[in-house]
């Protein structure tokens, strides 16, 4: 007989390891990677510095970081058989399910990644998955336009070879515009890694039964794709959109979330661990100004996301259960803003979190952690023999 089983459902009041990658404190509203603050590294760091950081545990010198650069960009191309693989998809197939397909797929190509855990080994998947994420993401989003896909361009950097492979079209050119670019690198850096929420902890899960990262970084896209983690900026959007078609009555649409019955919640507000406001929601929200002004683009649901903001931040029910806006709430404006359709703004949240998917994976991994198997309550029947069919 084992000792006491706690049930936790959810895992709220479990701590599933020890880590040493990014430290939150939700009453503070506190982000750090590596003991950054992400206000900081938002500001003054790039997306691919944040990476290495978050993998490697320190800040790269310049010729660690042109290295590590270099090193993704010369595995950028993807091999044919593996872009034959977007042929099997139907153009409305959503690019979070080509996304994983593609990234699950690397395990098929590369078999040495599943058994070998040498340094080498490690480090070659990792720039391997780094450099060609991106790729993926952008072909998800050329099947679903039934538009031609574009290869990477290396003198391109990393969010601007991106947005090359997103809007490129071979009957016009498409210059990256540097405004959009530093808006994508900041909102990047913004998703890079959250401790152990429910994508991570599913990567830290599967990847402890000795998965490989490729198969654990699959599950965990198809983890983030739920409405109640990444897939809420979609719903964000798609939420205000109606509320704008409605009129724009925000205190009927607080109102709404506030009915147990109506089955509805106010998408983009709330956190397990915030219970002030997300650190990333402050600055998307102010990025989104700025983003929205240098681009001339006037999104009237900016607005009603501040009114909303406002009604719900005033309201006794959101006040009493600590409800803040999370990091979902501003972002698919600024996608919207980019140019982003709003089916691949959680594929963007995927591009984002992936350094933090892989640190921890690899952490996990040195830290020679057990497989997870939690236990239960049972509650099920007691025990019974079995009834011929004859007799039922
Ligand atoms: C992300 O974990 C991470 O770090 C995630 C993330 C990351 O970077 O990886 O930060 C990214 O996933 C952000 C969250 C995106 N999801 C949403 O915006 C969906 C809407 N939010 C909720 O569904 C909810 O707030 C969660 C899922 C985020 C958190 O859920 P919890 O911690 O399990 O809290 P709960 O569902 O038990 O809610 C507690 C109470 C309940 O009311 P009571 O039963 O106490 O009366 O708050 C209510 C809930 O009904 N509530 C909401 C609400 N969120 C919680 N009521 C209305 N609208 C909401 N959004």
């Amino acid at each position: 007989k084992s000792g006491y089983i706690t049930l936790d459902y959810g895992f709220k009041n479990t701590g599933s390891t020890k880590s040493a990658i990014t430290f939150l404190d939700g009453e503070e509203g506190i982000l750090r990677y590596r003991g950054y603050p992400i206000e900081q590294l938002a500001e003054k760091s790039s997306f691919l510095e944040v990476a290495y950081l978050l993998i490697y545990g320190e800040l790269p010198s310049q010729a660690e970081l042109d290295q590590f650069t270099n090193t993704i960009k010369s595995h950028t191309l993807v091999h044919e058989d593996i872009r034959k693989i977007l042929d099997g998809f139907p153009a409305n197939a959503h690019p979070m399910g080509v996304l994983s397909s593609l990234v699950c797929s690397l395990t098929a190509f590369y078999p040495e990644s599943i058994t070998d855990r040498s340094k080498e080994q490690v480090d070659l998947n990792i720039v391997r998955l780094l450099a060609k994420m991106p790729t993926f993401a952008a072909w998800a989003f050329k099947n679903s336009m039934g538009h031609p896909v574009n290869y990477p361009k290396n003198k391109l950097d990393y969010c601007s070879n991106f947005l090359h492979m997103m809007f490129s079209l071979p009957v016009e050119g498409y210059e990256v515009d540097p405004v959009v670019s530093d808006a994508l690198n900041k909102l990047l850096i913004l998703h890079a890694d959250h401790e152990q929420n429910c994508s991570t902890s599913t990567v830290r899960v599967v990847g402890s039964s000795k998965a490989s990262l490729y198969s654990s970084v699959s599950a965990g896209i198809n983890a983030l794709w739920g409405p109640l983690h990444g897939g809420a900026n979609q719903e964000v959007i798609e939420q205000l959109d109606a509320i704008k078609a409605d009129g724009g009555n925000t205190q009927k649409w607080v109102e709404k979330a506030k009915d147990k019955n109506s089955g509805f919640r106010l998408m983009g507000f709330g956190h397990r661990v915030y219970k002030n406001f997300d650190p990333r929601a402050k600055i998307i929200k102010g990025a989104c100004d700025q983003i929205l002004n240098k681009l001339g683009v006037n999104d009237p649901v900016l607005n009603i996301a501040k009114e909303l903001e406002e009604a719900a931040l005033n309201d006794p029910y959101f006040i009493e259960r600590k409800l803040y806006p999370n990091v979902d709430f501003y972002s698919g404006i600024i996608y919207r803003a980019l140019g982003i359709p709003t089916d691949m703004f959680t594929v963007m949240f995927a591009l984002g979190r992936l350094p933090g998917w892989i640190a921890q994976w690899k952490e996990m991994n040195e830290q020679k952690e057990p497989i997870s198997r939690p236990r239960q309550i049972y509650v099920g029947a007691t025990l019974r023999d079995y009834v011929d069919v004859t007799k039922r």
